[in-house]
This record gives structure tokens, C-alpha cells and sequence, in this order.
């Protein structure tokens, strides 16, 4: 959080903030910092031109464009606006320096419009991705001399007590006072596996179920089909976010017993009308299903050559926990 706010510090003085990525594992509170640093900032800086992408859903050059004209500018758009329109009205009525958060960068189609953005005067950006690629590769060297990123932050996993610390904060403010135990607490952020998404999604259901019994505090034996309805609940959501490839390579994945990674391509690009490369596949969509634990992959032989082999991951079941590690 500091170091994203020693990032946009330059702001406060009229000045063009440096540019930050963030990465990391799933859940570790990127997006949520992004935002925490941006709205410091406004309190600090009224009126401050900012806006948010996602790029998992705009994922165009020019669908990030046209949100950021509505964000930073409050532009009334023409529809299909040109690339140079957008960067024009931009361009013009922007008002003093402004910071974009693009979330999921991993999923920009392409890296042109980082260039688009260094263009524009007194615009920076924080950059969100899983892992710690080079937002910048796909551009022209002499591009990326000129656009730096000054801060590179790592998110790590949540610890055990890190979570709990964040469930309890979580429940006295959402539940009230006495609600719930802090070794119930304790107990789900050890069945979420570090996953604080996962752990608040817990929460919920479980207080949930607590109310449909007419309890006013959660027991800690409804705590095991919390956590197990928890992640099925936000893997249905993650599912609901996948675009059309990552879609089709899931129910590809849903039909079979895994498959290597040739044949899943095969019949990816049979059932998309509008397939993309391997490549793009390999570096692009299948990292994101990774990403969000739905699916695994592992290396399996075949003649003696090891290739990448792919299912779905496993949604866990209640029975799990019974397991002696629990
Ligand atoms: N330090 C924290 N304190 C309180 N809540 C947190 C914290 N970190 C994360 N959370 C909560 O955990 C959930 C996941 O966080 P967030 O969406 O920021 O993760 P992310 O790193 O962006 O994950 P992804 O890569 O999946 O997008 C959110 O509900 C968020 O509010
Ligand atoms: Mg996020």
C-alpha cells in the first residue's frame, strides 16, 4: 500500500505520477490496494482524473480507450469512435495529472494502448497481472525506453493469521460484536488455504446458515460445508467471468479426463469460430484458468517426451476435511 502511495505521491504536487504494477497470486488483495491507493489519493487531491479498467472484459485497445475517455474525461462517446479520436478527447479535456488502474493487464490483447497512455500528458498507471510478465515486451524498444515503471510490487500469500485477522475484522463490523468465535475464524482461514476470497465468501455462507438455523452465532461444525459451498460459489462466479476462449477450453476440460495441451488446442480451435494461436493460448488463457484454480496442469509422458497435460481442477468436497490433515 505504501508503495503504491509513494507512487501516485507525485500527483499531490500537480505533477505526473510514476507508473506501479502489481502482481501476484489470486486473492492477495491487488485489486483492492489499487483502489485503497486511489481513493487515499482523492481525498488528498479532489477532483482527480482517475479511472478503472478491466482488462479481462475490455481487452481491446480501443474498448480500453472509450472507458477511460467516459472515466477521465467524462466524454459523451460517439459510437465506434476512432483510436485517434479517443486519444484526442482525451488528450484535450483532460485535466491535470489522472492515474488509470488496469486490472487483469495479462488479458490486453495487446500493449499499444501502454504506449496510447504514455502519449497522453500527465497520465500514469497502475498495472495488475499474476505474474510478473513484461507488460512492456510486445512493444518497440525504442517505446519502452521512454515508458518506465518505477515500482514493482510483489503480493504474497495471505498467512493463516492474516486471514483471520482480516475474517475478524470482517465479521465485527458485518455481523456484529460476539457473532462468531475467533477459533471458528481461525478454522475457516485454515480450510481457505490462504485464499481471503475464498475465507470472506465462508463467512458469509456460514452466517448464513447460522440464521436459516435461528442461531445468533456461528458454530464451528457448519464451518467445514461453509468453506466447501463457499468455493463452489466463487468458482461459479470466476466461470461467469471467463471470455469466450477460456470458456471453451473449460468445457473442453469438463468433458474429458484431461487432455495434453496439442490435443486440447485441436479441439479448442474446432469448436471456436474465431480460434487464436497456440501460442497465445499457451502464454495467454490457459495461465488465467490456472489462475483462478480451475484448472491444473502437470507434465505427463508420452514416448519418452514429457508434454503439459491439463484437467480440471477438482472442486473440493466436504469429505476432504475429514481427511487426518484437517
Ligand atoms: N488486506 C486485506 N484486508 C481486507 N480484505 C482484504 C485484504 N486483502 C484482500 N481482501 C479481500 O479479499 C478479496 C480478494 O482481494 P482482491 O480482489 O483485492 O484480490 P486480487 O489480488 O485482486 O485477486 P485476483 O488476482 O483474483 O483478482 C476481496 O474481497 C478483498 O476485499
Ligand atoms: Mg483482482
Amino acid at each position: 500500500m505504501n508503495e503504491v502511495t509513494d507512487a501516485l505521491a507525485p500527483i499531490q504536487d500537480g505533477f505526473r505520477a510514476e507508473n506501479c504494477f502489481l502482481f501476484g497470486p489470486s486473492s492477495v488483495g491487488k485489486t483492492t490496494v489499487a483502489k485503497a491507493a486511489v481513493r487515499e489519493l482523492r481525498q488528498e487531491v479532489l477532483d482527480v482524473p482517475h479511472a478503472y479498467v478491466n482488462c479481462w472484459q475490455d481487452y481491446t485497445r480501443n474498448a480500453v480507450l472509450e472507458q477511460l475517455a467516459r472515466d477521465l474525461v467524462g466524454a459523451a462517446l460517439p459510437r465506434s469512435s476512432s483510436t485517434g479520436r479517443l486519444i484526442d478527447l482525451i488528450t484535450d479535456n483532460l485535466n491535470g495529472p489522472g492515474v488509470v488502474i488496469l486490472d487483469e493487464a495479462d488479458q490486453l490483447r495487446g500493449t499499444e494502448v501502454l504506449y496510447d497512455l504514455h502519449e497522453i500528458r500527465g497520465l500514469s498507471w497502475i498495472g495488475i497481472a499474476n505474474r510478473e510478465v513484461d507488460l512492456l515486451a510486445d512493444l518497440d524498444d525504442r517505446v519502452t525506453s521512454r515508458i518506465s515503471v518505477a515500482y514493482r510490487v510483489r503480493f504474497d500469500t495471505y498467512s493463516e493469521d492474516a486471514i483471520t485477522e482480516i475474517l475478524s475484522r470482517r465479521a465485527r463490523e458485518g455481523l456484529g460484536p460476539g457473532a462468531v468465535d475467533e477459533d471458528v475464524l481461525a478454522r475457516i482461514a485454515r480450510l481457505s488455504e490462504g485464499d481471503a476470497r475464498q475465507a470472506i465468501a465462508a463467512l458469509r455462507v456460514a452466517a448464513r446458515m447460522a440464521t436459516r438455523e435461528g442461531l445468533s452465532v456461528i458454530p464451528a461444525r457448519l464451518v467445514k460445508d461453509a468453506v466447501a459451498n463457499a468455493e463452489r460459489e466463487v468458482r461459479q462466479k470466476t466461470i461467469s467471468k471467463l471470455n469466450d476462449h477460456q470458456r471453451v477450453l473449460y468445457e473442453v476440460l469438463a468433458e474429458e479426463d484431461g487432455l495434453i495441451q496439442k490435443e486440447l488446442y485441436a479441439r479448442y480451435e474446432e469448436a471456436h469460430p474465431d480460434p487464436v494461436t497456440l501460442r497465445y493460448l499457451r502464454e495467454n488463457h490457459l495461465p488465467k484458468l490456472e489462475h483462478y484454480n480451475l484448472v491444473d496442469v502437470d507434465l505427463v509422458l508420452v514416448n519418452g517426451c514429457e508434454f503439459p497435460h491439463h484437467r480440471m481442477a477438482q472442486p473440493v468436497s466436504p469429505d476432504y476435511f475429514e481427511s487426518a490433515y484437517f
